[in-house]
């Protein structure tokens, strides 16, 4: 193929990008989506604090206009995301216990309905595990509600759209790790116990405090021996030139040799694009010409 999507697509594969609504609008930027992308991740538009900005009073239009331009486009969504310690509202900050508890229900159910058929997969639960050696959860208020938050949301999310693919998604789990490791241990119980569950997302955002893991590929195998797909959902690998180049290939080069990895997503376009200022980490320059990184990424597939 000539393009990243219809690349990844001979091999049954997606290949994404995190989509900011407002920039759909520049012609360079969508151009660039229209043509090389075949999944879209709103980059902040469903999120708790831009779905719920006030307790039960909910607002689509901007991650719709992404449903729109995708279903325009045939272009398929991941939905991002449904529970998770940040980018709540500030009404939803300050509670806890069964208040908080059933406020997460009800926004998953609300959710999860509005766009029941449109979505491809939810990171359902993002970033509930700690930094750090020891495998556990990371303390917010959804962690303190009681331990079994991200079973229930799981459920919740299985009842309101059973079409979707529910993942959970993390960063720093890219290899074998204490982090990582927490998370296969909660696949596995959920798997063992019949919590819903289809998928794992690996954010992968790469630097140089957290490199690209020699055990890369391995450590999304085991995941998916498992019996889940995995998805690399947020890709950005900081650097420039021939290392970055070649890390890109790696990562695309992981996931064709895992038959459960079902795609891959890029968080953003064009370097300007991308939430880590004053990076490179992306595939297309500021003017949206092609890197090697992007050239690299396409022989890849
Ligand atoms: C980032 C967005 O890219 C920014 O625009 C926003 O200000 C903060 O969130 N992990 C995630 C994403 O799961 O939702 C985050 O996106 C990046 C880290």
């Amino acid at each position: 193929g000539t393009t990243l999507g219809a690349s990844a697509a001979e091999s049954g594969r997606y290949f994404g990008t995190a989509v900011a609504n407002y920039k759909l609008s520049d012609a360079t930027y969508s151009g660039i989506l229209d043509r090389e992308f075949n999944m879209i991740t709103p980059e902040n538009e469903m999120k708790w604090d831009a779905t719920e900005p006030s307790q039960g009073s909910f607002n689509y239009s901007s991650a719709d206009a992404i449903v729109a331009h995708a279903n325009a486009h045939n272009q398929r969504m991941r939905g991002h995301a449904l529970a998770w310690y940040s980018q709540q509202p500030p009404w939803a900050q300050g509670m806890e216990g069964t208040a908080l508890r059933n406020a997460m229900v009800n926004h998953i159910t609300n959710v999860a309905t509005h766009y029941k058929g449109k979505i491809y997969a939810w990171d359902v639960v993002n970033e509930a595990f700690a930094d750090g050696g020891g495998g556990g959860r990371r303390d917010s208020n959804l962690q303190r509600t009681g331990n079994d938050w991200i079973e229930v949301a799981f459920k919740t999310a299985r009842a309101a759209d059973p079409g979707a693919k529910l993942c959970y998604n993390d960063y720093n789990t890219d290899g074998v790790n204490a982090k990582s490791t927490g998370v296969y241990n909660m696949v596995k119980d959920f798997k063992a116990r019949g919590v819903p569950i289809d998928c794992v997302g690996f954010q992968s955002h790469i630097n140089s405090g957290s490199p690209l893991p020699s055990d890369y590929q391995a450590n999304l195998q085991r995941f998916a021996d498992l019996g889940v797909d995995v998805q690399i959902t947020e890709l950005d690998i900081q650097g420039s030139g021939t290392a970055q180049a070649n890390s890109y290939a790696t990562v695309v080069k992981s996931c064709l040799a895992v038959a459960r990895c079902t795609g891959i997503t890029v968080w953003g376009i064009r370097d300007s694009d991308s939430w880590r200022s004053g990076d490179t980490p992306l595939l297309f320059d500021n003017n949206g010409n092609k890197k090697a990184a992007y050239t690299s990424a396409l022989n890849a597939l």
